[in-house]
């Protein structure tokens, strides 16, 4: 099959009314066009590199299997916990990058297993602790060889500000060696991997509406950092090849850097997870406009006052830093708005709409980010051309919490 960003085709309230006429609410769905054409676009930013799928950022194994199966760009997974490691290597799946350090042995102890039965599943690792409880674990069982992967930090230290985030403590080869004398120690692990996410491009907004100014310090930041972020990485990769480090990869990005981090000409293979379902997070960038292709309707059940509508549910709140903009986003119809001094509530949501509705009328929203909309929802509507083709589980609806 071939996609392209062409096959987008434009979507109005009226295209996800009739869709999902009949159907109970809330709902959630993917627009498998737009997801197509997605993955299509991430596909041409990131040539010649290959893209790992952030699993974190979508949850629903069959969106998982498609992506992989559909577009050749897309090869392996991050996942973001051992225990989701070991469920997807329970349903099939290989090559798996854990994105984030663990200590939770009984969650490592299946994924020693799968590894024994010749998977392949990295373990990162950022401390000396880590590779301790992964070589005591190592010893219970049949011989094997853990990949590791050490996970660079990549923020810039500004006088009064860190652009980036907290990561890791290790920012250059000095501040590694405890981590590699501990790994020389450990027999049964190979230093496998390096990754360096670079969380300050890939992860702010620089085309923020009315912040003209914002923007434009935001994305003076960006450029010296990746200058300094690129420099960083590269000398730590050729320091860990001049070593002799079995190198099987070299990491970094996510959907907000997929086109700079591609340059780092020691990059490998990018990350890419939030684009696929282009979030309202992701709304705002310079450099790429990505296609809403998830979301979720809620059921009008009251008229509180002219234009004002009461919905039940949506309270779907995203993570981080506790901003409006981690509150859902209306969609359609177009031109709603939250109350500011209710926001996305517990039981209903109440929304402010210049187009005339009734009860039981379904609105549209989006979640602020990507794959915690599915923490929500045990399945997924799967639409395409107009109708729904599959419906099928998130995670959660596979019992498969992680967090
Ligand atoms: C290590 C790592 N790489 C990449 C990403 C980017 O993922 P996304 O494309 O969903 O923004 C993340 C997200 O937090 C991450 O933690």
């Amino acid at each position: 099959m071939t996609h392209s960003p062409s096959d987008a085709v434009t979507r109005d309230y009226a295209y996800y009314r009739h869709i999902f006429s009949g159907r109970r609410l809330p709902l959630a769905f993917i627009d498998l066009d737009l997801l197509d054409a997605n993955a299509a676009q991430l596909s041409q930013q990131a040539q010649p590199l290959p893209m790992r799928l952030a699993t974190k950022s979508l949850r629903c194994v069959t969106v998982l299997r498609y992506l992989l199966k559909e577009f050749p760009s897309f090869s392996g997974l991050m996942a973001y916990s051992a225990a989701e490691a070991a469920f997807l290597a329970e349903q099939g799946f290989d090559d798996l990058l854990l994105g984030y350090p663990t200590m939770e042995s009984s969650e490592i102890l299946p994924c020693l297993d799968w590894i024994r039965r010749g998977r392949w599943i990295a373990f990162m690792v950022d401390d000396v602790r880590q590779v301790e409880l992964l070589e005591a674990l190592a010893t219970r069982g049949e011989p094997l060889t853990i990949p590791v992967c050490v996970d660079l930090d990549m923020s810039m230290d500004l006088p009064g500000l860190r652009f980036g985030v907290f990561r890791s403590p290790i920012q250059s080869i000095e501040q590694a060696e405890p981590l590699l004398v501990a790994l020389a120690k450990a027999p049964h692990l190979q230093l496998q991997g390096l990754m360096g996410y670079e969380a300050q491009l890939a992860g702010i907004a620089d085309a923020t509406p009315k912040s003209g100014l914002y923007n434009r310090i935001i994305r003076l930041l960006k450029s010296w950092s990746q200058r300094q972020a690129f420099a960083r990485r590269q000398a730590f990769a050729s320091e860990l090849r001049q070593r002799s480090y079995p190198l099987r990869l070299v990491n970094g990005g996510g959907t907000g850097s997929v086109g700079r981090t591609k340059r780092d000409s020691s990059v490998t293979e990018l990350t890419v997870g939030s684009g696929l379902y282009a979030p309202a997070l992701f709304d705002h960038y310079k450099e790429f406009h990505y296609q809403p292709a998830a979301g979720f309707a809620l059921s009008v059940v009251r008229q509180a006052g002219p234009g004002i509508y009461a919905c039940a549910g949506g309270g779907y709140v995203a993570s981080g830093p506790t901003h409006a903009d981690k509150q859902p986003e209306p969609y359609l119809p177009p031109g709603m708005t939250l109350i500011k001094t209710l926001g996305s509530g517990e039981v209903q949501t109440s929304l402010q709409s210049p187009v005339p509705l009734e009860l039981g009328d379904p609105v549209f929203l989006r979640h602020a980010k990507a794959g915690e909309l599915f923490e929500r929802f045990n399945e997924v509507y799967l639409v395409r051309r107009g109708a729904i083709e599959q419906i099928v589980k998130t995670y959660r609806g596979e019992g498969a919490c992680f967090f």
